[in-house]
């Protein structure tokens, strides 16, 4: 799929097949969230990726917005270590890691939505005992990954009064 196009047809996707995501399409969705920019190329970024269920699972018991990890076969975590990046910049650094992972799935022909972990206290700490993660990495979102049972209309967001042409 083209860029641009890969870019203007992605949507959330909540609802998946059983269908499993292949090791190769795994490997190149976290090819492509490397490939993000970063601030001073810090690449701060660390990726845990869960294919157990009963991890999976276990998410929605304290992340309120995440019911479709029951259905999902895999999902990445995207997580910023803030002795590489120590300014806020680590959250610009991961937020680009994760949309390059919702572009490359919607090329891939997988769909995935970002569940939104930082900057919610609660949720980051509950993030961090499920799954082990230090104190010095915060877990920025999770990306809900399958194979599309849902297809949606690409959106036209395209607002004019955005916009500001030299000065606001
Ligand atoms: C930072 C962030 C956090 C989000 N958190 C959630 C979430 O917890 N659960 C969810 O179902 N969708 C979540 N989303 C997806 C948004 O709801 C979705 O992107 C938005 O409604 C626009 O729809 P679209 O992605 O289909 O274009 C999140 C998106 C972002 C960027």
């Amino acid at each position: 799929m083209e860029a641009i196009q890969a870019i203007m047809s992605r949507r959330s996707i909540r609802k998946y097949t059983p269908e499993d995501v292949s090791p190769e399409h795994e490997r190149q969705l976290l090819e492509a969230a490397m490939a993000a920019p970063s601030a001073h190329n810090r690449q701060p970024w660390h990726f845990i990726v869960i294919r157990d269920r009963e991890t999976l699972d276990g998410i929605p018991e304290f992340h309120g917005y995440s019911k479709m990890l029951k259905e999902a076969p895999l999902a990445i975590v995207v997580c910023g270590d803030t002795e590489v990046q120590t300014t806020d910049f680590w959250i610009h650094d991961c937020s680009a890691a994760t949309e390059n992972i919702l572009i490359a799935a919607n090329a891939l022909g997988l769909g995935a939505v970002w569940l939104g972990v930082h900057p919610g206290k609660e949720v980051i700490e509950n993030t961090r005992k499920h799954l082990g993660i230090p104190d010095h990495v915060v877990p920025l979102g999770i990306v809900s990954i399958g194979h599309p049972a849902a297809e949606k209309p690409p959106g036209d967001r395209y607002n004019e009064e955005r916009v500001h042409r030299d000065k606001w």
